[in-house]
């Protein structure tokens, strides 16, 4: 990797105008965080990250808990203004997420993430890539280092439009220990901000950077990735970061690997549609290589070669599987105005994935992270693919339904306030257009906010019945 260009701001960003917060901070001018990207889960802002090389953008792990899934994310790079569009704004596709094999989602210990870009970045003045501290060890406490995020201004509060700034101290292990707990803070971590509080990164800034300056080379350097905090600015409690030259080997180990060594990609897969048949049956061979370090070591080349076909192709089935299920998201689409002005998007971050995910356990129980176990592997996919098959059968019609047809909207619901369940739930009477069709049916709903998005699913599954008819 050249460290040539590496953490440098475009040349006319020397100013910062006071306003706004991370929590605490200012807004900062266009182009002066190149690195910082933007991470959005369908389209709703959900993290930061930082471009570390062409083609590769590090972020936090905890990012991905609720959908770790390449399709339904984007990276948008040169992002300034959310809500203007910007001409160095460009949106990149993931090819894959990597998170560090000991990431541990209840202590949020080694909450790193490596996402590979499906193309790599074009450089250019206000998009470029922050230097790695490979030899820059540690610094010590007080030093001045700079935090940047689009997340929110305040404890709970809005997230901010406009990229938002701010510069903190980094603190003594000891300091940070003592503050939140000495249980709570690893060696992997850091803090970094101030004792009596105020300024902070707060929700949505995490997977961000934190860069300190090279005060020779004047260059940038990422040491450490938004990680968690007790409340947002609050005194005595800093912001904690992943502590990112403890990742240096890990980091270059996994962006240096050869194409061979890693795992064929749906991406990979989706890219087979696009060639002639000759080229196409190489690119299978060659992708599907891959799958060989799972034969078993007494098996026969014939064996063999099969086992590796069968792999493969549950691979590459699993991938149609994910554009199937996120063509049913889609489906659903018409519905999110509805979800969106009762202000929540949990819905579609939280439910649908989390629907998503159980259908993948249940077809792939031997499979996608569990790879290593092959003991078990080759005869399940066969059972898999019958599976697979099936679930496509069972929804062949939803996919035969032109896309302008699936609107959906409630014109009434009718709550009978008297039969209120264990569940929070109350029956009633639903009436919407579905396609631009009537349809009556009872349900149950709930009332207050949390119950009334866990009911969400089965009253939109149950309208999605009557297209069926
Ligand atoms: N975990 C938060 C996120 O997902 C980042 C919190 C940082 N908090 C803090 N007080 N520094 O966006």
């Amino acid at each position: 990797m050249s460290n040539v260009t590496c953490g440098q701001k475009a040349a006319t960003t020397n100013y910062t105008v006071a306003m706004g917060r991370i929590v605490g901070g200012n807004r900062a001018a266009p182009g002066s965080w190149p690195w910082l990207v933007l991470l959005k889960l369908n389209g709703n802002v959900m993290c930061g990250g930082v471009l570390v090389h062409h083609s590769w953008i590090m972020t936090a792990a905890h990012c991905f808990t609720g959908n770790r899934n390449e399709n339904y994310w984007q990276v948008v790079v040169g992002e300034y203004d959310l809500k203007k569009q910007g001409t160095e704004e460009r949106i990149l596709q993931i090819n894959r997420i990597i998170t560090h094999p000991k990431f541990n989602q209840r202590t949020f210990n080694n909450d790193i993430a490596l996402l590979e870009l499906t193309v790599p970045i074009a450089i250019s003045e206000h998009v470029n890539f922050v230097c790695l501290p490979e030899s820059i060890g540690e610094l010590p406490p007080g030093t001045m280092c700079y935090i940047a995020g689009w997340g929110s201004l305040y404890e709970d509060g809005p997230y901010a439009d406009v990229l938002i700034e701010a510069k903190v101290p980094l603190l003594g292990q000891s300091t940070c220990r003592s503050a939140l707990g000495k249980e709570l803070v690893t060696s992997q971590m850091f803090c970094a901000g101030y004792l009596s509080g105020n300024v902070d990164s707060c929700q949505g800034d995490s997977g961000g950077p934190l860069t300190c300056i090279d005060p020779v080379s004047k260059q940038y350097y990422l040491y450490g990735i938004t990680s968690w905090g007790d409340g947002c600015g609050q005194p005595g409690k800093p912001g904690v970061y992943s502590r990112v030259p403890s990742f240096i080997n890990w980091i270059n180990n996994e962006i240096k690997k050869s194409p061979g060594s890693r795992e064929p990609t749906c991406f990979d897969f989706h890219k087979l549609s696009e060639m002639q048949d000759a080229q196409r049956k190489s690119e299978v061979t060659r992708l599907c290589a891959f799958y060989h370090r799972f034969c078993p070591p007494l098996l026969g080349p014939t064996a063999c070669s099969r086992c590796i076909e069968e792999k493969c192709r549950g691979k590459m089935k699993k991938c149609q599987l994910g554009t199937f299920l996120q063509k049913l998201l889609d489906l659903l689409h018409p519905v999110e105005e509805f979800i969106r002005i009762r202000d929540s998007f949990s819905f579609f971050t939280e439910t649908i994935p989390k629907f998503m995910e159980n259908i993948y356990t249940n077809i792939f129980p031997s499979q996608g992270q569990h790879l290593a176990k092959h003991e078990k592997g080759c005869q399940s996919i066969n059972e898999s693919l019958l599976n697979v098959s099936l679930l496509m059968d069972e929804y062949k019609w939803i996919l035969s339904i032109p896309i302008e047809k699936l609107s959906m909207r409630f014109q009434e619901v009718l709550v009978d306030m008297t039969s209120k369940n264990e569940k929070g739930l109350f029956k009633a009477r639903v009436k919407a257009t579905v396609g631009g069709r009537l349809a009556t049916f009872n349900s149950l709903v709930g009332l207050e906010n949390d119950s009334f998005y866990r009911s969400m699913a089965r009253v939109i599954g149950q309208a999605l019945d009557v297209l069926q008819t």
